[in-house]
């Protein structure tokens, strides 16, 4: 708990996991304020549920940045604002490298010109592509297949180079792959369009869609399906508030997972979803996508050893649970 309340810049706050870590924040004491283009975030999630200020605006805006940062006393940058579907990264990479790379550089400089030295960045597991050992820690060698996860390795690069050349200290985390919802129902994921796993199977769940599809039922695994590591928003959300602590205290430049450590194929989530919501889940099988490795599971043990990051919510029926809360409550009606 920081003595006197920090202001943290949350880009992308108004998205899914930026939103839970303004919650975070706001629940271990700092003051919070948001800039999201609304793109894809919901301001009310910001305005009426948080009771945050929101500056609608954008990454790239300069102009607009250092106005921001002239006009509020900021500590540090928690950014979470960034283009994620990995897909339309391929077929479109200029949209993913100007708003994920460009977006990125624009604000790291507007925080140098402005003094601010403390930056807590969302990167993926997606920067080491395809796994070479399970489960991956930190230094697995790196070779992202998209422009998605390309565009989150640069930045990462670009980290280092402003830490040598002007003493910005960040934390970048990897996530694997989020999941769930706050637990009281507060929050949760609402992307549109949707390509993750456990709002598809709940919407299918809820009627809204009519059925998921599973993407290769023929890989080395004990079903057929691939294996991902699922990690609750809440648990990523504290884990930021963990890495800025640690940045406070004078911490230096450093990368870190974040996943349970554990893998459930994606049958597994189906099951769990169907025992949980109690309804039928129609599902098509359907062919491999292009680069989805069939295993990514991740070690966190330098985060729960360097930040004492402990999570709370790793079982799948927990995470499915909350995320079903969230989904029946903002989906029906
Ligand atoms: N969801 C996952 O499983 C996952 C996994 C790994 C990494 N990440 C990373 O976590 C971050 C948050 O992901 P999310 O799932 O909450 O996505 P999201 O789309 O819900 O949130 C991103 C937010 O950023 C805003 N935004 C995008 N570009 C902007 C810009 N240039 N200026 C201002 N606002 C902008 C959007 O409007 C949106 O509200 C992203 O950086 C993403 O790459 C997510």
């Amino acid at each position: 708990m920081p003595e006197s309340k920090s202001t943290i810049l949350v880009t992308g706050g108004a998205g899914y996991i930026g939103s839970h870590a303004v919650l975070a924040l706001q629940q271990a004491g700092y003051d919070p304020i948001v800039l999201d283009n609304l793109v894809y975030g919901h301001r009310e999630i910001v305005e009426e549920v948080l009771k945050v200020k929101l500056i609608v605006g954008d990454t790239n805006d300069r102009a607009l940045l250092d106005d921001l940062f002239a006009t509020h006393s900021i500590d540090a940058v928690m950014h979470f604002a960034a283009y994620i579907a990995v897909g339309e990264s391929v077929t479109d990479p200029g949209k993913y490298y100007r708003n994920n790379v460009n977006g990125t550089l624009t604000l790291l400089e507007a925080m140098v010109a402005a003094n601010i030295k403390q930056f807590v960045f969302s990167s993926t597991c997606a920067v080491y592509g395809m796994p070479k050992t399970v489960p991956m820690a930190e230094d697995h060698p790196q070779d992202p297949i998209s422009p998605y996860a390309t565009s989150k390795q640069m930045v990462e690069r670009i980290l280092a180079d402003f830490d040598i050349a002007y003493g910005l200290k960040s934390v970048a985390f990897r996530y694997f792959n989020a999941a769930g919802a706050e637990a009281s129902g507060l929050l949760g994921e609402d992307h549109n369009p949707e390509t993750h796993l456990i709002p598809l199977v709940l919407l299918t769940a809820l009627g809204k869609r009519e059925s998921v599809s599973i993407f290769g039922t023929d890989y080395p695994t004990s079903d057929g399906t691939c294996i991902r590591d699922y990690i609750h928003v809440s648990d990523l959300a504290q884990a930021h508030v963990l890495g800025l602590e640690y940045l406070q205290k004078g911490g230096d430049s450093n990368v870190f997972n974040l996943g349970n450590g554990s893998g459930f194929t994606v049958r597994d989530v189906i099951e769990s979803a169907r025992l949980i919501t109690g309804k039928e889940i129609k599902i098509i099988e359907s062919e491999r996508r292009a680069g989805d490795p069939p295993a990514l599971v991740g070690s966190s043990d330098k985060a729960r050893k360097t930040l004492g990051w402990n999570p709370q919510y790793p079982d799948i029926k927990e995470i499915l649970t909350h995320a079903w809360q969230w989904h029946q409550k903002r989906h029906i009606n």
